[in-house]
């Protein structure tokens, strides 16, 4: 990050020709006359760093949140305050091209979501924001490309699962040096239970959160991880939650232990939780909670390269089978019959090269009973295996989908096919189950391998699985997908060496992964 120096009062008038858009008068005298009632905030405000999210060709969404004392509710007063935005293209913020005014309010944690219009396409910008005196930190995002530009390459990490108990979240610090476009994450951005793991670093609190300080405190301490601060500061992310970010296994309405939380609780713990979850995610406003109730399925493109379709497989689902005959009972809904209709509607209207799927949870059958039968988890698509198979069959139809998950704390790479009852039957699309951040901690890879290889001859459709720690990294061209699987040696300790464990192409117009 670069050291800009304060840009002095003078220096910001002179410079306001050059500046349109959100800081016309009003917005500078709204400025003003909250600054005149204001006395000074406490030093540290920016504590939690910056980020930036979910870029369109001519707009991306800039995140803070005042608190200079993150892990106690924050340390704000109760007042509203203003926030100046400054983006600009050069690092120095000697080419500005868009000021503005945002309020912290104390009904959002003092977060600042600010959605900047008017920039060019697929380029870098750099930002910082302002307030009582205090500089942040200066972040740097992209745009996407224009919607009838081509795309030559859209580089693209895709992250996951990060538990503070179980690790140093150190795979981010070689995704920064590989400097991606994008980062997807799918979900377990913090996890709300204790773990029998909690050598290298404990939560923040006393145990679970419920109420909205409680998770506000969470997310807070999570975005004092070094690594994480950074990478948000030096890409846009696009993000979705799964369960952690509320509770373990929930579904829809329902919580993972239902004889322990009434439903009036936990209807509370859902809207302390999606808006602890909106106050600290770059997301547009179309985010902001309406109590239990959030909206994160959403779809953007990059160009006519890569279609990307962020999926909610939390709200809408319903509660998970406990038999095989659940699992296939057709009434099982993942999606919901409305986001059903959506997704297939931006597969099948798309007009990108590549249309991704990001769903949290894993789309390939894991059968996990040696041998005759089967055995599956019912909290992934396994457990909703009818709108599945029947999502599949519509992948025959759709130019070159890839599945993007995460939650299983491992690599899984796999074909999609048809009918996975069927070893003979169709390959129809691509899936890349992107490991975990720390989820999990480090793990004895051979005794990975030792209980998980035999199932291979189970899961014919497995191309690479491993249990090391990390993301994966895709370079995404018309003519093909190259992706590489990064692992770190370690999460134990704040630093860690990475390597790319496995390469694996993707051709466009032949469904299916290969390794390289
Ligand atoms: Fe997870």
């Amino acid at each position: 990050m670069s050291g800009s120096a304060v840009p002095g009062r003078r220096r910001f008038l002179t410079t306001g020709a050059a500046v349109v858009g959100a800081a016309a008068s009003g917005q500078v005298l709204l400025a003003g006359t909250a600054r005149a009632a204001q006395s000074p905030l406490p030093a540290g405000v920016f504590s939690l760093g910056v980020a930036s999210g979910d870029p369109l060709p001519d707009a991306v969404v800039l995140w803070t949140r005042l608190a200079p004392d993150p892990l106690h509710g924050g340390g704000m007063p109760q007042r509203a305050v203003a926030v100046e935005w400054q983006i600009s293209e050069d690092s120095r913020f000697r080419r500005q091209v868009r000021r503005g005014y945002a309020w912290a309010r104390p009904e959002y944690g003092h977060s600042v979501h600010a959605d900047v219009r008017g920039l060019r396409p697929d380029r870098h910008y750099w930002y910082r924001f302002r307030t009582s005196g205090q500089l942040s930190p200066v972040g740097r995002t992209r745009t996407a490309p224009a919607a009838s530009a081509a795309g030559s390459r859209l580089r693209l990490a895709l992250a996951s699962c990060q538990n503070w108990q179980h690790g140093y979240f150190t795979p981010y610090a070689d995704m920064r040096a590989q400097d991606p476009d994008l980062v997807v994450f799918v979900g377990d951005y913090i996890y709300e239970s204790t773990s029998p793991i909690t050598s290298i670093r404990e939560h923040e609190g006393t145990g679970e959160p419920f109420s909205l300080v409680q998770y506000r405190n969470r997310y807070a301490q999570y975005k004092t991880d070094p690594d994480l601060k950074a990478m948000h500061a030096a890409a846009p992310f696009v993000v979705t939650f799964d369960d952690h970010e509320v509770d373990n296994d929930f579904a829809g309405d329902l919580p993972q232990d239902p004889d322990k939380q009434s439903p009036e609780a936990f209807a509370a713990r859902l809207t302390a939780a999606y808006q602890a979850y909106y106050e600290h995610m770059p997301v547009r406003a179309t985010a902001v909670p309406n109590g239990p109730h959030i909206r994160m399925h959403r779809r953007l493109d990059f160009g006519r390269l890569v279609r990307l379709n962020m999926l909610d497989t939390r709200q809408f689902r319903s509660d998970q089978a406990t038999s095989q005959a659940g699992a296939l009972d057709p009434a099982m809904t993942m999606l919901g019959a409305e986001q059903k209709q959506w997704l297939l509607d931006g597969l099948h209207g798309s007009q990108a090269r590549w249309n991704l799927i990001a769903s949290q949870i894993m789309m390939a059958e894991t059968d996990v009973k040696l041998g005759d039968g089967k055995a599956w988890f019912y909290d992934a698509w396994d457990g909703y295996q009818v709108e599945r198979n029947a999502l599949l069959a519509e992948f025959a139809n759709v130019s070159n989908p890839v599945v993007l998950s995460g939650d299983r704390h491992v690599t899984m790479i796999s074909d999609l096919k048809l009918d996975f009852a069927d070893p003979r039957s169709a390959v129809v699309g691509a899936e890349f189950v992107g490991t975990s951040i720390s989820s999990g901690g480090d793990q004895n890879s051979a005794a990975f391998h030792r209980q998980m290889d035999p199932l291979k001859a189970d899961n014919p459709h497995w191309k690479v699985i491993d249990n090391h720690r990390g993301y994966h990294l895709f370079d995404i061209r018309q003519a093909g997908i190259d992706a590489q699987v990064r692992i770190a040696d370690t999460v134990t300790r704040p630093t860690s060496a990475s390597r790319t464990l496995a390469t694996l192409r993707v051709d466009s117009g032949k469904p299916g992964v290969r390794t390289v």
